[in-house]
């Protein structure tokens, strides 16, 4: 037999095999844990930014000392955020069951959502009193009310970073990887692709670390913005940022599901 045409016989029903699994194969179970694990948290990073962006969008109602019952409700929030989400993501956070993200995905964005909300309900008394303007309720400290009870019940590391000479609460500070992380981010700035996450598999497979980063927009440089030094309305010292500039990340640690 020629030569070519041997070779064409062994390599054909090693095609067909190939061929066969990839279209026996769910879109999902091509992946593995890994990837199971680092799509859900960037999903988890960007329903967290999605709270704290719907913060920033109410920010003048929430400060607006004119006004007592301001009709931010949880509920309210919700629906903003659930919108939002669905942008960002196609997935249809209030509908989770029917949503096609990992099966290790759902109780943890469900309670992601929860714990959320939890954290507007707890602001109602004071966002609703009027007569003064800082209430407290920004989005950092939603981020870290929210991200502190979702990881004590899950267990899974969340949190808000920043850049260390960016940091204003020393809770938030950058551990090793995440300092390490925001170099690389400073050398490749991305504010023109919204939602890249940086995952990566560490600690030899033991963990995927996932990095949301945050880039500072128009609502963002009332505190974070100019005059350079002048107290902002928390009392914090303005860091002089432009928009567009990196503000720092969400950042998540989890064990791929089975580890
Ligand atoms: C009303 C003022 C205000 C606005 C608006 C605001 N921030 Fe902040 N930001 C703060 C304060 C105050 C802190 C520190 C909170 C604390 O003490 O935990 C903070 C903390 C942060 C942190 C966590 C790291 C750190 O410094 O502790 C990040 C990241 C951040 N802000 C980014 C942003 C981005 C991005 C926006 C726009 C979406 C934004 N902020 C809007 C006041 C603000």
């Amino acid at each position: 037999m020629d030569r070519r045409i041997r070779s064409a016989f062994v390599i054909q029903p090693y095609v067909a095999v190939v061929l066969l699994v990839l279209t026996c194969l769910p879109p999902l179970a091509a992946a593995g844990p890994v990837e199971d694990a680092s799509e859900t948290g960037r999903l988890l990073a960007i329903l967290l930014d999605t709270g704290r962006a719907a913060i920033a969008n109410s920010q003048d109602l929430i400060n607006d000392a004119s006004k007592g019952n301001k009709g931010f409700t949880s509920d309210v929030f919700e629906r903003q955020v659930a919108q939002e989400f669905e942008q960002r993501t196609g997935i249809t956070i209030t509908n989770l069951e029917a949503a096609e993200v990992p099966a290790m995905a759902k109780p943890l964005l469900a309670r992601l959502m929860q714990e959320s909300k939890k954290t507007i309900d707890t602001y109602q008394a004071v966002i609703n009193v009027p007569g003064f303007a800082y209430k407290g309720l920004i989005p950092a400290t939603f981020g870290t009310e929210t991200a502190t009870r979702f990881q004590s019940w899950s267990g899974i590391y969340l949190k808000q970073t920043a850049p260390s000479h960016l940091v204003r609460n020393p809770r938030n500070k950058p551990d090793e990887y995440e300092s390490a992380a925001f170099a690389r981010f400073a050398a490749a700035p991305s504010s023109d692709t919204p939602d890249k996450v940086f995952a990566e598999v560490t600690d030899e497979g033991k963990f995927v670390r996932v990095l949301l980063p945050l880039f500072y927009h128009r609502a963002c440089l009332a505190c974070h913005g100019e005059p350079k030094g002048q107290r902002d309305i928390s009392g914090y010292p303005r860091e002089g940022a432009k928009e567009g500039e990196l503000g720092g990340a969400v950042s998540l640690k989890l064990s791929p599901p089975g580890q």
